[in-house]
């Protein structure tokens, strides 16, 4: 069956460049897909043509069911949506903001004005409401942009970039709010420079470069094909790295690399671990203090490095580190 979210070979041209190259996914009801690649792989071009902002040239997109080039107005009237860049009304207090939109959707005036309160306060703008949005800090005016988007609860959202700008602590409970939405049947697809948020958000992972998706998965799935796990080991002496060195050449499962300034090494291994307990063991009896160890598996950032091909430039790197 065909999820809440559906395109098919969708292509999008500016000019020469080819912002969408033939995309297709496919976002089961209630789940979260998290689209990532790096600056201009094509995804907000992506989220633009499933919100109806931006017509495909070719393919298709169903979106709650309803085709995206067919009915549009019908889409907009089953989808929220958060852009990349906050579209609030700067001379409108964030409260009118939030009241307007629940208007917009014919919400009774008393409706509405609960609905704003209740989200100035979920989202740390309650001190705030009552000044106009242009007095609001960046990260002020991104929330009150996710506020506006969550009036009314739509069963479909794209959230293009919701947490870049946001601190710590608006990231973590901007991933609360999501949490629930998901809990209670929305269909999330969301993009995000922050792997980490991904790892934690969404059930599949779409990797973009160059308008194509160029890996789908689990992040375990997409990890896993990344390869295995690492010892990482910071010596405390310089003068240590050669030592250390041979000894870890005789765990690895591969070349070892080593930073230099930061007297790091790490080699791929298996064993988990016990072979680290066994690596501690052999650099202490020849006398090698060391500052950090660690088993590390591949983060979503490795994966991410490797597939877009950053990895090329960055072995040259640890290459020259090495000499
Ligand atoms: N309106 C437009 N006119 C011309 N080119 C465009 C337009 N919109 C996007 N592009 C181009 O299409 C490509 C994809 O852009 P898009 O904004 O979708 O990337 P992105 O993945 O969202 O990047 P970022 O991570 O920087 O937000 C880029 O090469 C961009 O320059
Ligand atoms: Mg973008």
């Amino acid at each position: 069956m065909q999820g809440a979210i559906y395109a098919e070979g969708l292509v999008k041209t500016f000019g020469d460049v080819r912002a969408l190259d033939g995309v297709d996914l496919d976002v089961p009801e209630g789940t979260v897909l998290g689209l990532l690649g790096p600056n201009g792989a094509g995804k907000t071009t992506a989220v633009r043509c499933l919100t109806t902002l931006l017509t495909p040239d070719s393919g298709r997109a169903v979106v709650a069911g309803i085709d995206v080039v067919k009915n549009p107005n019908e889409v907009r009237r089953s989808i929220g949506l958060s852009g990349q860049f906050a579209a609030v009304d700067e001379y409108l207090t964030g409260r009118e903001n939030l009241q307007m939109v629940g208007q917009l959707y014919q919400m009774r005036a008393k409706e509405a004005k609960a609905r704003a309160a209740e989200l100035l306060e979920r989202f740390n703008l309650a001190d705030a409401a009552d000044r106009p949005s242009k007095t609001y800090s960046g990260g002020m005016r991104r929330r009150l942009d996710l506020a506006a988007a969550l009036v009314v609860s739509p069963p479909v959202m794209f959230m293009d970039e919701p947490t870049t700008g946001l601190d710590p602590v608006n990231r973590q409970q901007l991933w609360e709010v999501i949490q629930e939405l998901v809990a209670g049947g929305t269909t999330l697809l969301l993009t995000t420079q922050y792997l980490e948020e991904a790892d934690h958000l969404a059930h599949d992972i779409c990797v973009v470069d160059h308008g194509r998706v160029i890996a789908r998965g689990t992040s375990d799935q997409l990890k896993a094909q990344t390869g295995g796990e690492r010892v990482e080991v910071v010596v405390h002496e310089p003068e240590h790295i050669g030592a250390a060195r041979e000894i870890l050449a005789g765990f690895g499962k591969g070349e070892t690399t080593v930073a230099e300034h930061t007297r790091k090494l790490t080699v791929p291994v298996t064993g988990g671990a016990k072979l680290l307990a066994e690596v501690i063991r052999d650099l202490d009896a020849q006398g090698i203090e060391i500052d950090d160890i660690a088993l590390r598996r591949p983060t979503l950032d490795d994966v991410f490095i490797s597939l877009t091909g950053h990895l090329a430039e960055a072995s040259e790197q640890d290459e020259q580190e090495t000499r």
